[in-house]
């Protein structure tokens, strides 16, 4: 990145406002209370897209909620998904003894997220719920879907709320279409 006039004009347009994020929120934190009742939920985190996602969804939970994070680097070429999916770190709880949510920023082709959860299943957690903030159905290229997604998008390259280009835009309080054009 040059300048900021070039990271700006990388900047399409919003697509999701921090209002309309911060009310699904609301409704998602409600949704997961209800389904876990009272029990004891380890939410996790798939670093790094959804740590923006995470922070703001554990406020909205009110059951007793651990945290854990896992790294899984999904490669692109510029925007386009290679399907290469590397667990770079893993979690540090053993998820026998726990309800699992895992909490994901995007489901594109769903190949990270299917992996994820036959890794995860394979611990035998206690029950485990997928929450994205962000879903392109458009985009799948593997049969799986989250159980709960905030957002349906189109197929666009998105940044923002946690998500990156080339690293850069996470820390954008909402989500917007990326300008792919040089
Ligand atoms: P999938 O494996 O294709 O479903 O993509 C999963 C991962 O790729 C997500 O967790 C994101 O980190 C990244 N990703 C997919 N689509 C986008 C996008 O539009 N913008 C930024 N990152 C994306
Ligand atoms: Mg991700």
């Amino acid at each position: 990145m040059q300048s900021i006039q070039e990271f700006e004009k990388k900047i399409k347009r919003v697509l999701v406002t921090k209002e309309e994020i911060d009310a699904a929120i609301k409704e998602a934190g409600k949704k997961i209370d209800a389904l876990y009742d009272g029990r004891p939920i380890l939410l996790v985190s798939i670093l790094k897209g959804a740590f923006v996602f995470m922070a703001d969804l554990c406020r909205a939970i009110t059951v007793p909620c651990e945290v854990g994070f896992m790294c899984a680097k999904s490669y692109y070429k510029g925007t386009v998904s290679t399907g290469i999916v590397q667990i770079t770190m893993d979690l540090e709880q053993d998820i026998s003894k726990y309800h699992v949510v895992i909490a994901e920023d995007i489901v594109d082709t769903a190949r990270t997220l299917y992996d994820i959860v036959k890794l995860l299943k394979a611990r035998n957690p206690l029950s485990l719920t997928v929450v994205t903030l962000l879903d392109k159905p458009s985009g799948r290229v593997v049969d799986y879907n989250p159980d709960i997604s905030l957002f349906t998008i189109p197929n666009h390259f998105v940044i923002g709320y946690g998500l990156d280009c080339g690293e850069y835009f996470r820390n954008l309080p909402y989500v917007a279409e990326y300008n792919t054009e040089e």
